[in-house]
């Protein structure tokens, strides 16, 4: 019977690059699209941009450009990566589009008919230099429990306290720097603790093995019993300005308030297949409508679950749409052990793992022989990595059709033998014809760890089968032309069913096999039969490298965000790093500062004289000097402090991050003609609250230490250099 079904990754936000923790997922269910597409089922895969929201505004801003420039540079980026790593999308598409608007009005005024929207008036904080109301993560402080500083509005990152912004003792906006205010404004919520919500989550959530069992306890536990009231409702609108979709108002007049992007996020998955369905002459309703009886499963990470298990099902069965079958979680990505880290270089973007030349169907064997269908965090052991796959794809699987291929072209004109049985391939090589539905089962189950185990078992067998036969000893003996042909004809045969089994994970290698063999891209059932007699193979070329160690250190290399980056590779990625941080109080610190603020015209002795800037520091070495982390810096904005004599208030754009920086420049310069020009920036200088509020880093500037001649002079880069590069 032919399936219907629908997939769905969840939606990469439209502001940051893909890494390998992303790609975890993404590989997972391309594996299992393919895998159904093997089958025969029908099997749509659809994505997109998860395009809306404060973060994704702001940072548009910072970049100088519109919201809409970014999510589009952005979408090519993505795609670019997945379509590098095979994931192969039925529809990659935005968030930031009609189908999705459409949908999430639909919902939305679907809800309200049902009562189950509701507007309230809540307090929050709000920005009074930035005039908007501030996302938690937007507001930072020092934690109520342990005192540490620059802690975000939700949680403490050195305790691990959660609390509310306003709990956060001397908050600051980290959007301008300015002490937040609380504002009273109306908010839509969605509500989730209606009893018809409650009821219904209660019996969905556990019922046909919807979610994975730890799932299911876990909404078990956010549910609580019948009869308690634990879940809250959910607010589902932010005021302007926002980057996303405005709520239209009972006349359609302008609300002023928008969609919450985690209200049209999921609502994406619908606009991406109903933009595909448009293009391909689908009918949307047979897998969204109530009655559909078709599969509709979401991928997603553990952390995202409460969307998906909770808000969304309960919105789409009051809004009159069919819910999904089920929810597949799984766990983090952590590398050698530990969470990925850029200073140890195991913060690895899709972009660079490709641009370094590593093979991406190396790290999709690797994830998938990892994955188990749990919701377990799963490791990237990078010695592991080498090694597994160096001795499973090319010591057990390529091996066995290299160990053939050689003679099969030169002894027998590339064909096969014109008279084998299928008798005679299951007598030998027993159970590899017969393991494909064992197989298929585990990959059914998304337990692709135990698949790719007993593929390798096989690949074993057949390993042995060569030893025990030793082709190589047959093609020196008179008499064995027949035997060795029979050999090369079954391991061929072999070869060719461990490709069908591995092709969900391995695409385009199976593309390269399927050209050595000759024969059209194999499907699941063609594990059903052998090749023909007299069958004629291509010419065999190699089909997959091993991975060189040094791959992997230059991999971790040209990862690792430390103090010594190429500037090459600084300006090549979008983020800059967090360098270290040095103290600012410390005279190692003052030191530094300046060395590199005043640097000598010529190598100078320690305790010589300049120009004009007196006597100079004492002498360091290279490694004091490369501790500080300096970078091309744009001025995206400049302004005056009220209250501030001295200084200006800069935003510097450090190509895909920025900077608040207090500069005591006042003196010298107008802000307005600041906005724009490339400047130089201490970036790891440990940032200072100051009156006006926290300043990250300095920019660099030439001046009289005397104060005998007046003047201060910003530096400047030669054109040509990009925000982020490193200065050294
Ligand atoms: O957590 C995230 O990265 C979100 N952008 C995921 C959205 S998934 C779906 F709901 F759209
Ligand atoms: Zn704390």
């Amino acid at each position: 019977m032919t399936r219907k079904i629908l997939l769905t990754a969840a939606l990469p936000y439209a502001n940051g690059a893909i890494h390998l923790g992303h790609l975890v997922e993404y590989i997972q269910t391309d594996i299992w699209t393919r895998f159904q597409k093997m089958r025969g089922h029908e099997c749509w895969f659809v994505c997109a941009d998860d395009t809306h929201g404060t973060p994704i505004m702001l940072r548009a801003e910072k970049e100088g450009v519109t919201p809409e420039q970014l999510i589009e540079r952005v979408h090519a980026e993505h795609a670019r990566d997945f379509a590098g790593f095979h994931v192969a999308f039925d529809n990659y598409y935005t968030t930031h589009s009609d189908e999705t608007r459409h949908y999430s009005e639909d919902i939305f005024a679907k809800l309200k008919a049902a009562g189950l929207i509701e507007i309230r008036s809540i307090e929050q904080y709000y920005d009074p230099v930035k005039l908007m109301f501030l996302p938690d993560r937007f507001i930072k402080g020092e934690c109520p429990k342990c005192g540490t500083r620059d802690q975000y509005g939700d949680a403490c990152e050195s305790c691990g306290a959660a609390y509310a912004p306003t709990d956060l003792k001397n908050p600051y906006s980290a959007v301008s720097g300015a002490q937040p205010v609380l504002k009273s404004s109306d908010h839509y919520f969605f509500k989730l603790s209606d009893p018809r919500c409650q009821d219904f989550l209660r019996q969905w959530t556990q019922q046909e093995e919807r979610l994975q069992p730890e799932a299911a306890n876990k909404l078990q536990e956010w549910l609580g019993s019948p009869g308690e009231n634990k879940l809250t409702d959910w607010d589902i609108s932010r005021d302007a300005p926002y980057f996303g979709f405005e709520i239209p108002g009972d006349n359609v007049e302008s609300t002023g308030k928008y969609f919450y992007v985690w209200l049209d996020a999921p609502i994406g998955y619908m606009g991406s297949f109903k933009n595909f369905c448009d293009r391909k002459g689908l009918d949307f309703d047979e897998f969204w409508g109530k009655d559909s009886t078709a599969e509709l499963y979401h991928f997603i990470g553990k952390d995202i679950l409460y969307f998906h298990a909770l808000f969304w099902p309960a919105e789409l069965a009051h809004a009159g749409y069919r819910t999904p079958t089920k929810v597949f979680a799984h766990g983090f990505l952590t590398v050698d052990g530990a969470k990925m880290s850029k200073s140890r270089g195991t913060f690895i973007t899709a972009e660079s793992y490709l641009a370094q030349g590593l093979n991406p169907e190396w790290l999709r064997y690797y994830f998938a022989a990892k994955l188990n269908g749990s919701m377990e965090d799963i490791d990237l052991n990078l010695e592991d990595f080498t090694q597994r796959v160096n001795s499973d794809l090319i010591g057990k699987y390529i091996n066995s059709a290299s160990r053939a291929a050689g003679f099969v072209a030169k002894r027998f004109g590339g064909q096969l033998l014109h008279a084998h049985s299928n008798e005679r391939f299951h007598a030998d090589l027993p159970g590899i014809a017969e393991a494909a539905e064992e197989i298929a089962g585990y990959y059914e189950g998304r337990d692709t760890a135990r698949a790719l185990r007993r593929v390798m078992a096989l690949a074993d067998q057949i390993n042995q089968y060569v030893d025990r036969n030793q082709p190589w000893v047959l093609a020196k003996q008179e008499g064995q032309e027949a035997r060795l042909h029979e050999v090369c004809t079954l391991l061929i045969n072999a070869f060719r069913l461990l490709t069908i089994y591995l092709k969900p994970v391995l695409p385009k290698l199976a593309q390269r096999a399927e050209e050595f063999l000759n024969v059209a891209p194999l499907h699941w059932r063609d594990a059903e039969y052998l090749l023909p007699p007299a069958h004629l193979i291509n010419g065999y070329e190699h089909l997959m490298q091993r991975i060189d160690p040094k791959q992997i250190d230059a991999l971790i290399a040209a990862n690792r965000e430390s103090l010594e980056p190429a500037a090459t590779q600084a300006a090549a990625q979008s983020a800059v790093p967090p360098a270290p941080t040095i103290d600012p109080h410390s005279p190692q610190r003052h030191a530094q500062h300046q060395q590199a603020t005043a640097p000598s015209p010529q190598p100078s002795p320690a305790g010589g004289e300049g120009a004009n800037g007196g006597a100079f520091a004492p002498m360091i070495g290279m490694d004091d000097f490369s501790k500080v982390d300096l970078r091309v810096a744009r001025i995206a904005d400049a302004q005056h402090v009220e209250g501030a004599d001295k200084l200006i208030r800069l935003t510097l754009d450090l190509g895909g991050e920025t900077r608040n920086v207090f500069a005591g420049i006042k003196s010298a310069y107008d802000p307005a003609q600041l906005v724009g020009r490339l400047t130089v920036m201490v970036a790891n200088l440990a940032p200072r609250k100051m009156k006006f509020g926290l300043s990250e880093g300095m920019v660099l500037a030439a001046s009289d230490t005397d104060g005998k001649s007046p003047g201060l002079f910003l530096l400047s880069p030669d054109s040509g250099a990009q925000p982020g590069m490193r200065v050294k």
